[in-house]
C-alpha cells in the first residue's frame, strides 16, 4: 500500500518527503481552509514537492464541475481532480476521465458507490474509513469489500483508504488490500513508533559507550 499525506500544510509534506516515504498528498476544501492559503497557489506548491496531488472541486452541478475540473487539471501535471460521489460528480468525472484527466471520486461509503467510480474509469475511489467508524459502521470492512469487488471484476481503479484516524487504520487498510492509504501527518509520524525500537536503541548506545570507555581505560 502506498502512503499519502492528507494535508495542505507544506511543512508536514516537506518533512514526509524528506523521509522518502510518501507517494502523494490528498487535500480537500477543509484542509485548504485550515492552511489559510489560496487553493490554486497551495496546490501548485504541493505539486512542486510530490507527485499525485488530489485537489477537490467545490462546485456541485455537472457542467460546473467539468469546467472546474478542467481548470484544476491545468494547474500541474501531478494534479488528480477530486469529484464527489453524486450523479453530477460521477457524470462530470466521466467527461474529465475521457479527456485523460486523473479522477479521485471522493466521499464513498458503500461498495455500490465504489462501483460507480469504477464505471467511469476513475484513477481512484476514496472510501472514508473513520467517518464510517464514527457512525458505528465498519470502515475497514468496506475497504475489504471494495477490494474484493474490484478484484472480482478486474477493475483497475485504485482503492484509496481515506479518513484514516490512527495507526491501526493504516495497517488494517494495507491488510484489507487498499492500494493507497492517506493519513494526517501525526498518524504517519506514529508509524515509526515502537517502544522496543526505543529500548533497543538506548541499549545499543549504552553498550557502545561502555565499550569505548573500557577501551579508553585500557589504553
Ligand atoms: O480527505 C478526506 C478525508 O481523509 C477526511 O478525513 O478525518 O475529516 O474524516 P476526516
Amino acid at each position: 500500500m502506498k502512503l499519502f499525506l492528507d494535508t495542505a500544510e507544506l511543512s508536514e509534506i516537506e518533512t514526509a518527503v524528506g523521509w522518502g516515504v510518501i507517494d502523494g498528498v490528498t487535500t480537500n476544501p477543509s484542509l485548504i481552509a485550515k492552511a489559510g492559503q489560496d487553493h490554486e497557489t497551495q496546490v501548485k506548491r504541493i505539486c512542486g514537492l510530490v507527485g499525485n496531488v488530489s485537489a477537490e472541486c467545490v462546485t456541485d452541478k455537472r457542467d460546473d464541475l467539468v469546467v472546474e475540473g478542467r481548470r484544476i487539471a491545468k494547474w500541474h501535471p501531478n494534479v488528480i481532480v477530486k469529484v464527489p460521489l453524486t450523479p453530477d460528480g460521477i457524470a462530470a468525472g466521466k467527461v474529465l476521465a475521457s479527456e485523460g484527466i486523473r479522477i479521485n471520486v471522493t466521499l464513498c461509503f458503500s461498495v455500490n458507490q465504489a462501483l460507480l467510480a469504477a464505471a467511469i474509469g476513475a484513477w481512484c475511489v476514496s472510501p472514508f474509513v473513520g467517518r464510517l467508524d464514527d457512525i458505528n459502521e465498519d470502515g475497514i470492512r468496506l475497504i475489504r469489500d471494495i477490494v474484493d469487488a474490484f478484484r472480482a471484476g478486474g477493475v483497475t481503479t485504485k482503492v484509496l483508504s481515506a479518513s484514516i484516524r490512527h495507526p491501526l487504520h493504516v495497517s488494517q487498510s494495507a491488510l484489507a488490500g487498499a492500494d493507497i492509504g492517506t493519513m494526517p501527518f501525526k498518524v504517519l509520524e506514529s508509524m515509526f513508533k515502537h517502544p522496543l525500537t526505543d529500548k533497543g536503541l538506548a541499549q545499543f548506545a549504552a553498550d557502545y559507550k561502555k565499550s569505548q570507555e573500557t577501551r579508553a581505560a585500557k589504553s
